[in-house]
């Protein structure tokens, strides 16, 4: 969950896309799509949205009806309030909403029939399938709703994660370039005066540079496609500080930048892991068998292909 708690601590952004540019919460075709279902709510719902991140899909419900009453919870040590300014858009929403960090969709912490509904945006899949449908069961009153969007293994979001997993996977490679990094970062740090390297240093310098940037032109000539040429010169970019500012680096700040790069990595994993293909679809409709009266499945498609799973379950 450190991956988690690493990334929600360090965006302003309230959704887990777009790495940090959405600071307002989602906007476009699932900005209107629950839009359309707040619109049928009653006007003082208790609402809670699980697996909320910094609570992008709570903070559209309150900026939609400032009646309803929104909890949000999710398994990271989540305070988006610790982020956000007074004279930030989303403060007042934020500061209205009910955050629930460390809590999680297994074992929620709410009691029993508390809520109307219970929304997901691409959180509920991340949990335990039954585990989690039995706290949502629990917590909604009789009658209540579940609705949640769910990542589908065949959306074009999906894909993109494989994608990326694929070339930060080559990037991870023993002896590749995060290790030829590192070992730059502990010989920057050797270097006492930086301004004037001896004759030795100077050639030792050369060749480490010469070195990397043959294995960034390697790494580079391993992506087949525009869309991987994307994702390297993204995850490049956050590498390339640690070469280009080579006067100020020492071996802990490439570590950092690294350890960034992984926690990336697990959240991609994680993406990877929760998205769901038909046959499970199939398996969480069996678990609603028992306690809820209805479940019901359907595809949102865009123009680009399929976006992700609906799922609309009646306690
Ligand atoms: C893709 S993010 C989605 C967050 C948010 N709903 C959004 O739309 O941006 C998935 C979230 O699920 C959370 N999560 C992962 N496993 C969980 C679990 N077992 N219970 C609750 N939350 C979990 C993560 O911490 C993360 O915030």
């Amino acid at each position: 969950m450190q991956h988690w708690n690493s990334y929600w601590s360090g965006t302003k952004s309230l959704n887990s896309f777009a790495e940090g540019e959405h600071s307002q919460g989602y906007v476009g075709k699932i900005a209107s799509f629950w839009q359309n279902i707040f619109n049928t709510l009653p006007q003082l719902a208790t609402i809670l949205d699980l697996a909320s991140g910094n609570g992008g899909l709570a903070v559209l419900a309150k900026q939609f009806n400032s009646g309803f009453d929104v909890f949000a919870s999710d398994a990271a040590n989540i305070d988006p309030l610790l982020l956000y300014f007074p004279s930030d858009p989303s403060y007042q929403h934020l500061k209205s909403i009910n955050f629930y960090g460390n809590t999680l969709s297994e074992n929620l912490v709410f009691d029993s029939g508390k809520f109307d509904y219970v929304i997901s945006q691409f959180g509920f899949e991340y949990a335990e399938s039954a585990a989690a449908l039995l706290e949502v069961n629990r917590v909604l009153k009789s009658g209540g709703e579940f609705i949640a969007l769910i990542h589908h293994q065949d959306s074009f979001i999906s894909a993109d994660c494989r994608l990326g997993l694929k070339v930060i996977n080559n990037l991870n490679q023993v002896d590749g370039l995060l290790t030829q990094l590192q070992d730059f970062g502990r010989f920057c740090q050797t270097m006492e005066n930086k301004n004037h390297l001896s004759p030795k240093q100077q050639i030792q310098f050369k060749q480490k540079n010469v070195n990397l940037l043959q294995l960034f032109k390697e790494e580079q000539s391993k992506c087949s496609s525009e869309d991987e040429l994307d994702w390297y010169n993204l995850l490049v970019k956050e590498l390339l500080p640690a070469i280009i500012n080579w006067q100020n680096t020492d071996e802990k700040k490439v570590i950092k930048i690294i350890e960034n790069l992984h926690s990336f990595q697990r959240r991609l994993q994680d993406q990877n892991m929760a998205s769901q293909s038909k046959l499970d679809i199939e398996g969480i409709k069996l678990l609603t068998n028992n306690n809820w009266s209805s479940c019901k499945f359907d595809v949102v498609n865009l123009r680009n292909g399929v976006l992700c799973w609906v799922m609309r379950a009646q306690k």
